[in-house]
């Protein structure tokens, strides 16, 4: 039998709950328009005659605008944040202009590299973490048999310090393939209280709160 399917019934995780929030209409503020020009500059840049692999970014103004909402709507239990492969941590970025005390895991050297100087350059404190933020312990959520196009699999060991249970905010934009596990990761491992945020592409951006026992 796999280690999924000997989950104990004591150890069942939580449901996830939709949250619904009202549109955001403003406009986006004069640093956050600067910030996001230049990211997206850089972005062009680095993604010009590579092969990109498995970064792809969220639709930053989006994002942008849902997390301003959520904070406006106190629905988080606290303000500390963390983006899940983080790419070029523009996510984690905003998040900290919106106040959340932020951190991304990334799994590619090159991409924590660039996510550090881009938030150097504009001033804002985050921290960006090169490792993967499967946390350790996760053999209850992936068969040994799951194949994933773009996920790292492997449990990081930097998660040992910070895990999921020490934030409110979970951001994530994962390829189709990984969506079901980002949610399981989440629900096996976040606090009660705690949000997910996952963006699927387009205008689809999910927030999903882990409801208390
Ligand atoms: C689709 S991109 C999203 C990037 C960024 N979150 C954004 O919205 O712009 C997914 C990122 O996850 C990273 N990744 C994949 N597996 C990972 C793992 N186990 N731990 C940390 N990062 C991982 C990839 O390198 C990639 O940069």
């Amino acid at each position: 039998m796999s280690a999924k399917k000997s989950l104990d019934e004591k150890d069942k995780p939580i449901p996830l709950v939709d949250l619904t929030l009202p549109p955001d209409g403003d406009s986006l503020p004069h640093d956050v328009r600067s910030f996001l020009r230049e990211a997206d500059r850089r972005i062009a840049r680095y993604c010009r005659g590579r092969r990109i692999g498995g970064f792809m970014p969220s639709d930053f103004e989006r994002v942008y605008g849902v997390l301003r909402t959520f904070t406006a709507g106190n629905v988080a239990s606290g303000n500390q944040f963390c983006e899940w492969g983080s790419g070029f941590g523009v996510v984690t970025c905003l998040a900290a202009m919106l106040d959340f005390d932020a951190c991304g895991f990334e799994i590619e050297r090159e991409l924590v590299d660039a996510a550090q100087e881009l938030a150097a350059d504009f001033d804002v404190p985050v921290e960006f973490i090169c490792g993967s933020f499967i946390p350790s312990g996760s053999e209850a959520c992936i068969d040994a048999d799951d194949a994933f196009t773009w996920l790292h699999t492997h449990e990081g060991s930097s998660v040992e310090e910070f895990g999921p249970a020490d934030f409110d905010v979970v951001f994530a934009y994962p390829w189709p393939d990984e969506e079901q596990l980002t949610a399981a990761l989440f629900d096996c491992h976040a606090s009660a209280g705690a949000v997910l945020m996952t963006y699927h592409g387009g205008e689809d951006l999910r927030l999903r709160q882990k409801s208390a026992k």
